[in-house]
């Protein structure tokens, strides 16, 4: 749960990310300082419970607890967009506080990981002012994946998202004591497999490749320690993908395939660097609601919640007329492709009760 996708339909979004992607990139590459905190270094000086240390030995020890209180950054895709991407209309957003650019009827899992943690909600990076100095930030934007080739225009992509944070005035301090929160990959299963030339395992060492060397510059060029990263849910198990009696089992062993090398890349990236590194194991949580969904208060782990089948897509289509469920908490997916607010608050109470979150390579 709680990982999906945009719909194709808004591929079609035009934009100036084209003329953004180059200033970015510039900016990365002359390795821009920020002014006024001086830029993140590789030899960040950490603070953990009160003993200073070198960055990567000894290894930072952290327990899920351990994560309150601390700043929130975000990365991926539409499964934590605040609305980098697009400003999504109702019903989207129908059970929050205020107009929500978000692709589900409430809070994503990356606000609820906010609240819990006891920090404010990361706001939109593109809502942010030139001059903002904000202590949470959320790069992530709907469509995105690992790959370039799976961006629609005009999402922000990962090596974008990640650039943004390097360049971000945040201080170093700040950076070395921030969760950093990635949710993404999705994306990459539903619309670049199919095109991908080799098998499942190979298409999941380039994902998983991928995100380690957005990892990497996070850490090095960004001052990241701690890592909070997402596994895949059944990709084939969203509404898009279920055919009525059972889901898309190729889309599933990738995902699979997917979660198996991420676990190990993680483990290694831990032990390479000794940075914190909690998994968080939606593949977990999806298997223990569809085990007893009632026991959840869930009652349809399959359907949406919102919009009609397009046959021409292949997909459901939740739009301004759509109709929608009054019981919503009864769903474990709002649209065709992303999962209720009650679902994604069920995945963040148990991720930090630590029944389906844990820190990787700790004793
Ligand atoms: C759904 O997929 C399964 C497995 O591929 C297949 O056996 C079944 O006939 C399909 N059902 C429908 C309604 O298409
Ligand atoms: C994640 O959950 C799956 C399925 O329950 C399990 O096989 C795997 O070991 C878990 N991974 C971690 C790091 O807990
Ligand atoms: C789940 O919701 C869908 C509508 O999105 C509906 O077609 C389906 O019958 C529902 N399933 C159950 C078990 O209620
Ligand atoms: C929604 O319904 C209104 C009123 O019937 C119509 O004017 C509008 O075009 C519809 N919008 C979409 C996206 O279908």
């Amino acid at each position: 749960m709680a990982c999906f996708t945009i719909h194709q339909q808004l591929r079609f979004f035009q934009c100036v990310s084209v003329i953004f992607f180059f200033l970015a990139v510039a900016a990365f590459l002359l390795k821009t300082p920020e002014n006024c905190n001086g830029g993140p270094s590789n030899n960040l000086i950490i603070t953990n419970g009160g003993i200073s240390q070198r960055s990567s030995t000894p290894a930072l020890d952290l327990t899920i607890t351990d994560l309150q209180g601390r700043p929130l950054f975000v990365f991926g895709d539409s499964t934590v967009d605040a609305g980098n991407f697009r400003i999504t209309t109702r019903p989207y957003g129908i059970d929050y506080k205020t107009a929500t650019p978000r692709f589900t009827n409430g809070r994503t899992i990356a606000d609820d990981l906010a609240e819990k943690m006891g920090t404010p909600i990361p706001q939109a990076f593109n809502s942010l002012g030139a001059d903002d100095q904000h202590i949470n930030i959320n790069f992530a934007s709907g469509g995105c994946g690992l790959l370039t080739k799976t961006n629609p225009l005009p999402c922000t992509s990962m090596s974008d998202q990640v650039i943004q944070m390097i360049n971000a005035r945040v201080g170093n301090v700040e950076r070395a004591r921030a969760v950093y929160f990635i949710s993404v990959g999705a994306n990459d299963i539903v619309f670049s497999f199919q095109s991908f030339p080799g098998t499942r395992n190979e298409f999941a060492d380039v994902l998983v490749s991928k995100m380690e060397s957005y990892m990497k510059l996070l850490f090095f060029s960004g001052g990241a320690r701690i890592f909070v990263v997402n596994n895949l849910a059944p990709i084939g198990c969203i509404p898009d993908k279920f055919n009525g009696s059972s889901c898309d089992d190729n889309l599933n062993e990738v995902a699979e395939a997917f979660n198996i090398r991420l676990e190990s890349a993680l483990n290694k990236f831990r032990k390479d660097y000794g940075a914190a590194i909690f998994l968080a194991n939606s593949t977990k949580m999806f298997a223990q609601i569809l085990e007893h969904p009632e026991k959840f208060g869930f009652k349809n782990t399959t359907g949406p919640c919102c919009g009609e089948w397009k046959a021409l897509e292949n997909r459901f289509d939740c739009g301004k007329n759509s109709s929608y469920c009054g019981d919503r908490d009864e769903f474990v997916f709002f649209d065709g492709a992303h999962s209720t607010e009650a679902a994604n608050k069920l995945f963040v109470d148990y991720c930090l009760s630590g029944r389906v979150c844990s820190p990787l390579g700790n004793v």
